[in-house]
């Protein structure tokens, strides 16, 4: 990782983490500290519930507006949107929710155990629109790593699709060299495997046509803990 993490700290035993996100983001895109307001640069990550209803639908509506331009045909609609940010409430699920100090979801991201908890998947994440390029994306990520260890998993795994061709792997046939044409990946219009990337992840396989010919599925993980360090 270039960059140093931001600076975590845990309120006692409630699972709420404050986050500073890092200065750098400060600033960017012309914005100054009175057009954001006192929560400039800090966030709050915290389990989402059932019960905080407001915070359910406005993580439903992030993933509708989301993923609108990303070429994917789920979460079209509301109520497909609430159904999964609903099932993200079941036992052996993580959920949680970047907000703002007005209780705002600025982004959310979600996982669910698999090959007997050693492994986590991500998914979804999903940032606001207007929150992006500020380090929301990167402190849900490193919350969710915090998350996944505290449950004794020590891989992430994420499938990251590309569904309107904006890697080198969309949009083409990948066979033959499948894996080939994986390890020469580059990013031609703004694909998130990118900001996995900056957040320690590896390219580890590729699905082709997952979603459709020329469609492909880009797999990604990550080792949050060495072996030694596994709880039993
Ligand atoms: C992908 C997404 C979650 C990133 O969230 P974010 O809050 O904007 O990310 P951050 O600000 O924490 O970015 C961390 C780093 O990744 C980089 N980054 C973020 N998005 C990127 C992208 N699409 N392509 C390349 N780099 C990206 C940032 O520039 C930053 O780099 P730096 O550390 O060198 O400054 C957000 O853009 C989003 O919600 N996209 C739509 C939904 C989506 O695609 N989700 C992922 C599906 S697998």
């Amino acid at each position: 990782m270039r960059r140093s993490c931001p600076t975590l700290r845990r309120c006692s035993g409630s699972g709420v983490r404050w986050v500073l996100l890092p200065a750098r983001h400060v600033g960017r895109h012309g914005l100054q500290a009175h057009d954001m307001g006192d929560s400039l640069g800090i966030v709050r990550i915290l389990n989402l519930t059932p019960e905080n209803s407001r915070a359910v639908e406005q993580a439903a509506m992030l993933l509708v507006d989301g993923f609108r331009d990303t070429g994917s045909i789920s979460w079209s609609n509301l109520e497909e949107a609430l159904s999964d940010v609903r099932e993200s409430f079941q036992p052996g699920r993580i959920s949680r929710v970047a907000v703002d100090e007005a209780g705002n979801v600025q982004g959310w991201i979600g996982g669910m155990e698999e090959y007997s908890g050693n492994v986590w998947e991500l998914h979804p994440l999903v940032v606001r629109r207007d929150c992006r390029r500020q380090g929301v994306g990167r402190a849900l990520v490193l919350d969710f790593e915090r998350q996944v260890a505290q449950r004794g998993g020590h891989t992430i795994l994420l499938g990251t699709d590309d569904e309107n061709c904006r890697t080198s792997v969309g949009g083409v046939d990948l066979y033959p060299g499948v894996l080939a044409k994986a390890q020469a990946l580059e990013n031609l219009r703004q694909h998130p495997f990118e900001f996995y990337q900056k957040a320690g992840f590896e390219v580890v396989g590729i699905i082709p046509d997952a979603n459709g010919f020329g469609k492909p599925d880009i797999l990604m993980a990550k080792r949050i803990s060495s072996q030694g360090e596994r709880s039993a």
